[in-house]
């Protein structure tokens, strides 16, 4: 799965941005995420806690609330930025919204120092992270 790298690196600064917006009072674990659609939007989020802890949300859903308020569809890339050298992979939650909105996409994971310097990237795909993903209970 390869993408034209000028938009790679648009959706990665979108990204590194709204990680700089994190909400992350709590574990001050400051996460952003960029999602790329095929009409060539981009959407970012981050992740946004709260005091009651299990109200936490996710930078990744954030991304795809995002995108669906704007009203556009079938992302093809999804860059997640945290904090390095090793650059965190999506939750098991995450993976299973990012899989309702398309079969497979390119997921690319950036670990970023603390003064902003890329410590590490890593690409995989969401059907690598999610084989077999549900996919309805077909009723
Ligand atoms: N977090 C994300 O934003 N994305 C993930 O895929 C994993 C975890 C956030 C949630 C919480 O605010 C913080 O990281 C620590 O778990």
């Amino acid at each position: 799965m390869t993408l034209d790298p000028v938009k790679l690196e648009q959706l990665v600064s979108a990204a590194k941005e709204a990680r700089g917006r994190a909400y992350a009072p709590y574990s001050h674990y400051r996460v952003g995420a960029a999602l790329l659609t095929k009409r060539g939007g981009v959407f970012a989020g981050c992740n946004v806690e709260n005091a009651s802890y299990g109200a936490c949300l996710c930078a990744e859903r954030n991304a795809v609330g995002t995108m669906i308020a704007a009203g556009d569809s079938e992302p093809v890339a999804c860059v997640v930025v945290t904090k390095g050298p090793r650059a965190g992979s999506p939750c098991g939650i995450c993976r299973q919204v990012l899989s309702e909105m398309a079969r497979d996409m390119l997921i690319v994971l950036i670990g970023e120092a603390e003064d902003g310097t890329e410590e590490g990237r890593r690409e995989t795909t969401l059907a690598a992270l999610l084989p077999d993903a549900f996919e309805g209970s077909q009723l």
